[in-house]
């Protein structure tokens, strides 16, 4: 990828293939110390405000920079480097890619706690690590004062729901939702009712002296696409037909109508939600329906089956960062006479971990 000029205008050339760089472009990425406040990197003009025809009047091509004055009198020297970065696809988290596992995945890269971690190269490492998997485990964190809260304000800041900033799992009377009894809780996505779903889910561990109430996780990412291959049929209307997740207690009621695999304009997989307590099916045509309802069954097997499912007993102190919407995440059935079993649990979205990914890599120069 180059620059080139010819007469008063300024080309891209990639792999043989050249077009115009629009003056007014360039002419919006001055960068002068008049145009551009060098503490914020924020723009001093508003470029909604300059004249459409702008035009280049003079440009000069020279080692590694690009002089350009502009119709308007402006004149800039450009960074080739700066400008050739924009054309680069610099998405750090798209780049790290996702890897597809099962049940034979073994957890081992774990991360300590440690006093701030959260400027750390083990963050950064950690990161990368929930990127790849969907999921990542921190040992050792405290468990005192809702440090959850902590923990996800130093990552982004904490997505609120109606269970509030946090919540805390344990069995309770009159509980509000299953996850508040000691019943086993089958893989499931959480808050598929709401829109946005929350993105990343953090479960730390306070207590567990019970046998049972192990933690279970599945790649819902892995399954789909083992749907898309085995079943294609089953895949196809899954990522179709909008159902409606609905909760409702005494104070809200949450309704969204959502895909089951939701893929983005280019078919590639976006998220998957899964909650058989909570969806409900549109009356579409009976046909139709037969379909869905035996894709649904499929999907339901496949997330339950050994084949995809790892199983894990969490020790107080651990903390479990998980992609909700690639993830399926449940319990084994525990008995609370046995003990205490005790976590919290609160939500952060997406631009936060990528937003502290980026920093981290700036700051540690990665
Ligand atoms: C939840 C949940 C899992 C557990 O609260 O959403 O899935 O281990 N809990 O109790
Ligand atoms: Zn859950």
């Amino acid at each position: 990828m180059k620059i080139e000029l010819n007469e008063n205008k300024v080309f891209l050339e990639n792999q043989g293939l050249k077009k115009e760089i629009h003056p007014f472009w360039l002419r919006e990425r001055i960068d002068g110390k008049d145009y551009i406040d060098k503490i914020t990197q924020q723009r001093l003009f508003d470029p909604t405000e300059l004249k459409n025809n702008i035009k280049i009047d003079k440009l000069n091509l020279t080692d590694g920079f690009l002089e350009i004055t502009f119709n308007d009198g402006t004149y800039n020297k450009f960074s080739i480097e700066n400008i050739l970065k924009e054309f680069i696809n610099n998405n750090s988290t798209q780049n790290i890619g996702k890897v597809k596992w099962d049940s034979s995945f073994k957890i081992s890269n774990n991360f300590d706690f440690e006093e701030n971690i959260f400027e750390k190269k083990s963050m950064y490492e950690a990161l990368v690590h929930f990127y790849k998997f969907g999921f990542v485990i921190f040992k050792k964190v405290p468990t005192k004062n809702n440090f959850i809260v902590n923990f996800a304000n130093s990552i982004g800041s904490v997505r609120r729901t109606n269970f509030g900033e946090f919540f805390n799992v344990k069995s309770k009377p009159n509980p509000n939702d299953l996850a508040y009894t000691s019943l086993p809780l089958a893989p499931h996505t959480d808050n598929p009712y709401r829109n946005p779903v929350p993105c990343i889910q953090l479960l730390h561990c306070i207590e567990n002296e019970v046998k049972g109430g192990l933690s279970t996780l599945v790649d819902g990412y892995n399954v789909s696409e083992c749907l898309k291959k085995d079943y294609p049929e089953y895949y196809k209307i899954l990522t179709e037909t909008k159902v409606r997740f609905q909760f409702i207690d005494q104070s809200v009621i949450l309704e969204n109508w959502s895909e089951m695999i939701e893929v983005d304009q280019n078919g590639n997989f976006k998220q998957v939600r899964f909650s058989p307590r909570l969806d409900f099916v549109p009356l579409i045509d009976k046909e139709k329906l037969e379909l869905f309802y035996s894709a649904r069954k499929k999907i339901s097997e496949l997330y339950n089956s050994d084949k995809f499912r790892i199983e894990f007993k969490l020790i107080p102190g651990d903390l479990i960062m998980m992609d909700n919407h690639r993830l399926l995440h449940g319990r084994t059935r525990y008995d609370a006479n046995e003990g205490n079993r005790f976590l919290q649990g609160c939500y952060i979205d997406y631009d936060s971990t990528e937003g502290k990914l980026k920093h981290l890599k700036r700051e540690l120069n990665i």
